[in-house]
């Protein structure tokens, strides 16, 4: 390995289940890029040390997963809009001036997937229903947010969560307690599941879609299955659905372009070969 290979990895604890190298070595290979990426396991008690001298560790950026995306934000001299407003960054990189910069994909990376597999989705830009207040819906209800939605309803078990995330965001955003959920569908143009439930291995999301206008579009951040019960549902009664595969994918392009300096593709070869390692039938 040459001193100027650009090297690159996902940090976080633990590591060992992460597809994004598969993800960056399938468009290091696409592109014929001599470039590396890796995993690099960051001990809770190290992170501080690690983010705040991140020039140390020898990687030109790295993906930063859980729990160490609020370290790394704070480490950072530079954060973009998406991870200043959620405190948190799973994207780094040094700039030409040696400073830390940071930024939160993950919304970006919704956006990316519907973009893709929907276009034209937000074209009504009406209410949109986030099931779920976790770190995902955080970053969703940014990126809806983002393209204006008028009205972004969150429903989630523990309401509080939920709460926090509307305070968060200021006066187009709703807070709700889960039997709410059946009052909202009625006016929803879009529903997202944020929430585990329905991955495989986790209970199901229980739901009635059948006052969920014809228009809606439904979108799930579970990707295994990749046909949740929620999309099946949907997509019995004729509503347009979009499965999750694609934001673990689209939320990876800006790293890459930093690091590598290509604007990689997310193509049906890249999704097949996740889903084959997922072992997930498409
Ligand atoms: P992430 O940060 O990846 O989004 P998380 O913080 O664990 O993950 O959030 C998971 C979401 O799934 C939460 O909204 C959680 O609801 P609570 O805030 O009430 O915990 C939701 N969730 C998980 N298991 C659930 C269950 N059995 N019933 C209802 N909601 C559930």
């Amino acid at each position: 390995m040459s001193d100027t290979l650009r090297k690159a990895a996902v940090t976080g604890h633990p590591v060992a289940h992460s597809r994004s190298p598969l993800v960056h070595g399938y468009w290091l290979k696409k592109h014929g890029i001599e470039g590396d990426y890796g995993r690099m396991d960051v001990a809770p008690d190290d992170a501080e040390r690690f983010y705040g001298d991140f020039a140390a560790s020898g990687l030109v950026g790295a993906n930063v997963t859980v729990p160490h995306k609020e370290t790394a934000a704070a480490s950072c001299d530079w954060l973009d809009d998406a991870a200043r407003s959620m405190g948190a960054a799973n994207t780094l990189w040094i700039d030409e001036t040696g400073k830390l910069c940071g930024a939160n994909t993950d919304g970006l990376g919704f956006l990316g997937n519907l973009d893709q597999l929907a276009p034209g989705w937000d074209a009504n830009r009406g209410m949109a229903l986030v099931l779920g207040a976790g770190g995902a819906a955080r970053a969703i209800v940014w990126a809806l947010l983002s393209r204006n939605y008028t009205a972004v309803h969150i429903v989630n078990r523990t309401q509080e969560k939920a709460q926090k995330i509307a305070d968060e965001f200021g006066s187009k955003t709703v807070a709700h307690s889960w039997d709410k959920l059946g009052n909202l569908l009625g006016e929803a143009d879009l529903l997202v599941n944020t929430t585990s439930l329905g991955m495989s291995g986790k209970p199901p999301l229980e739901i009635d879609l059948s006052t969920l206008p014809g228009s809606a579009l439904v979108t799930d951040i579970v990707y295994a299955p990749l046909e949740t019960d929620l999309l099946k549902q949907a997509a019995a009664q004729g509503n347009r659905t979009v499965d999750g595969l694609g934001m673990l994918l689209h939320q990876a392009v800006p790293g890459f372009e930093r690091w590598f300096g290509i604007r990689p593709e997310v193509d049906e070869d890249l999704r097949k070969l996740i889903l084959r390692d997922l072992g997930v039938s498409a």
